[in-house]
């Protein structure tokens, strides 16, 4: 019979600005989920990165199943109860939508999910980041799945080395999901050109072309484009299965000791490199830098193990050392050039005002240029 890995997450509030839950939040969300642990769910486990709570599920009801979603939604609704009772900052700040319509999706919790068949020992990494959105998992991927000088799997195991196909969604078309399939090797340079584009193309799933089954699956939502303005940044969630037919544990990690920068950081508008860090982990410099925590876990008859904390390992204090002075770095330059995200992605934010206002008063200067008004007046 076919489990199902599910995890919902959003972010109802948290203390002290943008930073991480109230452990009252946490255990209130605990507590519901809790209650149906044997029920509907074979099991469950809830944490925090940064100021987002994610519920990791297991269970027997497929992908999108309106039963599970709506456990979750009920929980995140709960929570909100206890943020707002305790004064948090952005409390119910990802719930858009006041009632629950079969699934969560489109209502502002960021959902990763997969149905297979388990196999006799089942390793999968989950992964969470803050103040980022879905595309910071498209260069991770593309190396793990795709890019021999990261994975040497991809030459040396015969079912790696018949590649993957990628599922990648144009995240800007709003009316239904558009999306593309491509293979690696073949497509390599085709799958680049889009998943360069991070706030457009983000990889949804990543499928092994060996065997068939279904490798990644990675969160999709752009809170924008359903609330219409800025309402908090998208921060992703992601399960990867390791191991045999898949990409080892390592190789899967590896791309996170880059520090590449990606949107996110201080008001959802800045470039900044994503740290990896460790599970529970909040954020600070300039509400930031983005960062991402990785669970890594086995599942066996719907049960998980507890998770190893993959980027707690004294490896990534060096990573951690170098990506923070990145992020000074980029700092340095506040507003200029490639710190500040484009403006297509501050549309959604209050500049767009101030540059409305400015509008009327840009005059088309005559074709023989006069002295400035205050200069003729002085
Ligand atoms: P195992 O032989 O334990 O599967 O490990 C191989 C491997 O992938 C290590 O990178
Ligand atoms: P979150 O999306 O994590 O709530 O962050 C919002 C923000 O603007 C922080 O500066
Ligand atoms: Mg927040
Ligand atoms: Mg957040």
């Amino acid at each position: 019979m076919k489990l199902t890995l599910s995890v919902i997450k959003a972010d109802i509030g948290s203390i002290g600005g943008h930073i991480r839950p109230s452990q009252a939040l946490l255990d209130a969300v605990r507590t519901r989920i809790g209650a149906h642990r044997n029920n509907l769910l074979l099991d469950a486990r809830v944490s925090a990165t940064g100021d987002d709570i994610a519920i990791l599920m297991t269970h027997r009801h497929g992908v999108g199943d309106p039963a599970v979603h709506k456990l979750a939604w009920d929980a995140f609704r709960g929570g909100t109860d206890v943020a707002r009772r305790q004064g948090l900052y952005g409390a119910g700040q990802d719930l858009l939508k006041d009632a629950f319509s079969g699934n969560v999706r489109g209502m502002g919790p960021a959902v990763a999910e997969m149905e297979f068949e388990e196999r006799p020992a089942e390793p999968f990494l989950f992964f969470a980041a803050d103040k980022t959105d879905p595309g910071a998992f498209n260069l991770p991927l593309y190396l793990a799945f795709a890019d021999p000088m990261n994975t040497p799997g991809l030459l040396l195991s015969p079912e790696l080395s018949q590649g993957f196909r990628f599922v990648i969604m144009d995240v800007g078309h709003t009316e239904g999901d558009r999306v593309i399939e491509l293979n690696a090797p073949e497509d390599l340079y085709r799958i680049a050109a889009l998943l360069r584009d991070t706030e457009r193309y983000v990889v949804e799933s990543v499928w092994s072309r060996a065997t068939g089954e279904q490798a990644a699956a990675a969160c999709t939502t752009r809170l924008h484009n359903i609330a219409g303005k800025y309402t908090g940044k998208d921060d992703p969630v992601m399960l990867v299965r390791v191991q045999k037919n898949f990409p080892a544990t390592g190789e899967v990690l590896a791309p996170y000791a880059i520090g590449a920068l990606v949107a996110g950081g201080m008001r959802g508008s800045h470039n900044m490199p994503l740290m990896p860090v460790p599970l529970e982990s909040g954020v600070s410099y300039f509400d930031g830098p983005p960062i991402v925590s990785c669970a890594a876990m086995c599942v066996h008859d719907g049960r998980l193990t507890e998770p190893e904390d993959a980027f707690a390992h004294p490896f990534w204090d060096r990573v951690r050392d170098q990506v923070a002075a990145k992020a000074v770095e980029i700092r340095r330059q506040g507003f200029f050039g490639a710190a500040m995200l484009p403006m297509a992605e501050l549309e959604y934010t209050g500049v767009t005002a101030m540059l409305a206002e400015l509008e009327p008063r840009f005059v088309l200067r005559a074709e023989k240029p006069s002295a400035p008004a205050v200069a003729r007046a002085g």
